[in-house]
């Protein structure tokens, strides 16, 4: 029921997390697509299953991560997500964090790298290294999305998902 950012006008549902609530590894999104909306559930369309692809190269699935955006609701035509928006939904997030305290948490795209590291530095200087908030291992990458629409970046994608790996290994 919530009403407060302007997106309640127009989402058909509000999109949480979803997944495994006591996960190692949370994913972080940017907002609902038109398919998330309709469904009430986070990552089911295209990009969604490009995601479950790369859960499932480093040998997990997407039963054992958690799965969460940025932005519970849908942007009206998929623009992005407000400055206001982010804010006002940035108690959910946090909410969602806490709970499951993931020891690894990856951001896709430029949107969750900043709401989650509460920083305005572009996605080019966060992507592939490590940062720390929340209690855990923030690893920024690209959002599948912008994969699908330049797969040459794909490489990038998978060598930050390798790190995310292999410290969850230790
Ligand atoms: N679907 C989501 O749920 N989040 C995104 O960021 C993109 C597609």
């Amino acid at each position: 029921a919530c009403e407060r950012c302007p997106l309640f006008k127009t989402r058909t549902k509000v999109v949480f997390g979803s997944g495994n609530a006591d996960a190692d590894l949370m994913f972080v999104g940017e907002a609902p697509g038109r398919e998330e909306d309709e469904q009430g559930q986070p990552f089911v369309g295209s990009a969604g299953k490009l995601l479950t692809k790369i859960i499932e190269a480093i040998g997990m699935t997407r039963e054992e991560v958690y799965v969460v955006n940025t932005v519970l609701c849908r942007p009206p035509g998929n623009r992005n997500p407000e400055p206001e928006e982010i804010a006002a939904c940035r108690p959910f997030l946090e909410e969602q964090i806490r709970l499951v305290s993931p020891r690894v948490i990856v951001t896709l795209g430029a949107f969750a790298a900043q709401s989650v590291l509460e920083t305005v530095e572009p996605i080019s200087q966060l992507r592939g290294r490590w940062h720390a908030a929340h209690g855990a291992r923030v690893m920024a990458t690209f959002h599948p999305a912008f994969l699908l629409r330049s797969p040459g970046h794909k490489r990038e994608v998978w060598e930050d998902m390798q790190k995310v790996r292999d410290y969850l290994a230790t």
